[in-house]
């Protein structure tokens, strides 16, 4: 694991307290629907040429390193939280899985040369760099990507509406968040990857509607009235409906995360 601590910015969440606290959770009977969802537009949105050198950027606790390296991708991943990696790390080990390198850095200062991926993976990442950086962390990703090379990225979306008013209710009651989401509308991502000299391909929207399993607090507590039993009934209706009204084009600019293809121009 490589160390990066030059590398340090700041950023606006305890990401180490919160890797150890979705560490457990991420493996509950609960959080299935979530890692069902993620893995389901994974497959319909991400396509990795044969053999290919991908860069997870910002991997978090490694959810999709994970998918890259079973797709039979090379993975390079990096996070700013130290904790974050070796959870990746000690996840990757678990599934019989080992990436090329795993380090601490910042998509601010990304440890690659020019042109060294074919594709660069980052999710949920850049909306936790301050506002007036997040240009520059996109050009970077673009940087590190191989002309003609695919970033696929994504944030939480403005318009939201039906997680915008959950996430409210629970704030009302005291419960959540902690942090600030920042919030970028499909049309500031978009004008983000031509900026940095990128064509826009597909775009897919995940979790239009909350689970029905209940919104996850920032301190990981499920904000649930329903028996578990009833749970896992519902979550399988709700997974099966929620794939099928992503897909309608017209509402994909209202799902929570609005995933973008990008590409490199030659
Ligand atoms: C919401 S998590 C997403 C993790 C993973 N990409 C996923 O989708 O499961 C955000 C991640 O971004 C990382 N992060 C925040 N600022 C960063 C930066 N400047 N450079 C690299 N990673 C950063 C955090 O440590 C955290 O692991």
């Amino acid at each position: 694991m490589g160390n990066a601590s030059s590398q340090k910015t700041d950023f606006d969440k305890d990401w180490d307290g919160y890797s150890v606290l979705i560490d457990d959770r991420k493996d509950s009977p609960g959080w299935a629907v979530i890692r069902e969802a993620r893995e389901s537009h994974w497959r319909e949105l991400v396509q990795l040429p044969a053999g290919s050198h991908i860069l997870d950027a910002g991997c978090g606790n490694g959810d999709y390193t994970r998918l890259a390296l079973q797709d039979g991708a090379r993975v390079w991943a990096f996070d700013l939280s130290r904790e974050m990696v070796s959870a990746t790390e000690r996840r990757l080990a678990a599934a019989g899985l080992e990436a090329e390198e795993l380090q601490v850095a910042s998509v601010l200062e990304i440890p690659y040369p020019d042109a060294r991926f074919d594709v660069v993976l980052c999710f949920a990442v850049i909306d936790h760099v301050p506002d007036e950086r997040r240009l520059d962390a996109v050009r970077e990703l673009v940087r590190v990507l191989k002309p003609g090379g695919t970033l696929y990225i994504n944030t939480p979306n403005r318009y939201a509406y039906t997680w915008r008013a959950g996430h409210w209710l629970m704030r009302q009651l005291g419960r959540f968040p902690k942090g600030k989401i920042r919030w970028l509308s499909p049309g500031e991502l978009q004008a983000l990857c031509i900026e940095a000299d990128c064509s826009l391909g597909r775009s897919l929207g995940l979790e239009l509607l909350p689970p029905v399993s209940g919104i996850y607090t920032s301190d990981l507590e499920r904000l649930t009235v329903l028996p578990e039993s009833l749970i896992s009934v519902l979550d399988r209706w709700y997974l099966r409906v929620e794939q099928r009204l992503r897909r309608i084009d017209g509402l994909k600019p209202f799902c929570f995360h609005y995933f973008l293809e990008a590409t490199k121009r030659d």
